[in-house]
């Protein structure tokens, strides 16, 4: 299906600024032209606007930007609905990870129309498994997860909308590496498969992303990813304000988007943190464009060549 880009200059949800410069960043670094590339027919929307929201507040006083980050995740949510149901691959160029709040909820929206369960794949050093009661920082990218997953503690972020839950069995973590207690509680009380880095070191990223695939295929699900820069190693992916050491590779990323490409089960995919202001000569935003054209079929060869 035709790829449809979407621009979430959003960077509210992040304990520092430069998130919403996001998507410019990967219309610079040439991602359009890199999916036209590959075959594909692609449009971009241009940059959201955030919805007006009057009426929200939250009894937990750490939260940051609460009303900023609910207007996102009300526009994202109903641009998500929206596409959903087209016959169409939607691509939201985040923005921080909090966009997640509003893509997934969209995303599962349309899932439930379409009769479907939602399955999700989080690239990501975090969990991000907080409720709005749970977090500390008060950074609202630490919780699109668990609101996708249906978990009680959030304010009505979608104005009155039914929320339609990921079922928790449906989703995988891989690249986890800093998860904070409360978070870790939570996924152990909902039964969320977590891949931490130890498990891709032990079995490589393809055992442990075949059978997750599997699953999807067996249910006839849908598929969204939600990739987050720091899921990668920062000495290979530095524009991201949450580093964590010792993250995926520049070739386990790949060879996950490969892998996502050739099940062609991926209906939806988030790009988030990208911090364009935190970036060395556009490296990050260029590898996070690769990656995508990966998860979009590039590969050296498109047919095998001789073997011995
Ligand atoms: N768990 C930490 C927090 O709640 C870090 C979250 C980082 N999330 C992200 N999307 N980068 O603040
Ligand atoms: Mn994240
Ligand atoms: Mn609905
Ligand atoms: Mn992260």
């Amino acid at each position: 299906p035709p790829i449809v880009l979407v621009g979430a200059p959003v960077e509210a949800g992040a304990g520092r600024r430069g998130c919403l410069m996001g998507p410019d960043a990967y219309r610079t670094a040439g991602l359009k032209e890199a999916l036209i590339q590959l075959g594909h027919s692609v449009s971009d929307l241009g940059n959201l606007k955030m919805a007006p929201v009057q009426d929200i507040s939250h009894s937990n006083p750490v939260l940051k930007n609460l009303a900023e980050v609910t207007g996102w995740t009300r526009a994202l949510h109903a641009t998500a609905a929206d596409l959903g149901v087209k016959p169409v691959f939607p691509v939201y160029m985040g923005g921080d990870h909090s966009i997640a709040l509003g893509t997934v909820a969209g995303q599962a929206s349309a899932a439930a129309a379409k009769g479907r369960p939602l399955f999700v794949l989080w690239l990501d050093a975090h969990s991000d498994f907080h409720s709005f009661e749970t977090t500390e920082s008060g950074n609202l990218h630490g919780t699109p997860l668990a609101f996708a997953c249906g978990l009680p503690g959030f304010p009505d972020l979608l104005n009155g909308l039914p929320r339609h839950p990921v079922d928790p069995a449906n989703v995988m973590i891989l690249g986890a590496r800093s998860i904070d207690p409360h978070e870790r509680d939570l996924l152990l009380a909902h039964d969320v498969s977590v891949c931490d880095m130890r498990m891709i070191d032990e079995s490589g990223v393809a055992a442990l992303v075949k059978p997750f695939l599997e699953r999807v295929r067996a249910a006839d699900g849908l598929l969204h990813v939600s990739l987050d820069v720091d899921f990668l190693e920062p000495e290979t992916a530095p524009a991201v304000g949450t580093t964590v050491p010792g993250g995926a590779t520049f070739r386990e990323a790949h060879l996950v988007m490969e892998m996502l490409h050739d099940s062609g089960l991926v209906t939806s995919l988030d790009l988030a943190e990208l911090n364009p202001f935190l970036d060395d000569r556009g490296r990050t935003a260029r590898l996070m464009v690769d990656l995508t054209g990966s998860l979009f079929g590039r590969r050296v060869f498109d047919r095998p060549t001789r073997s011995f």
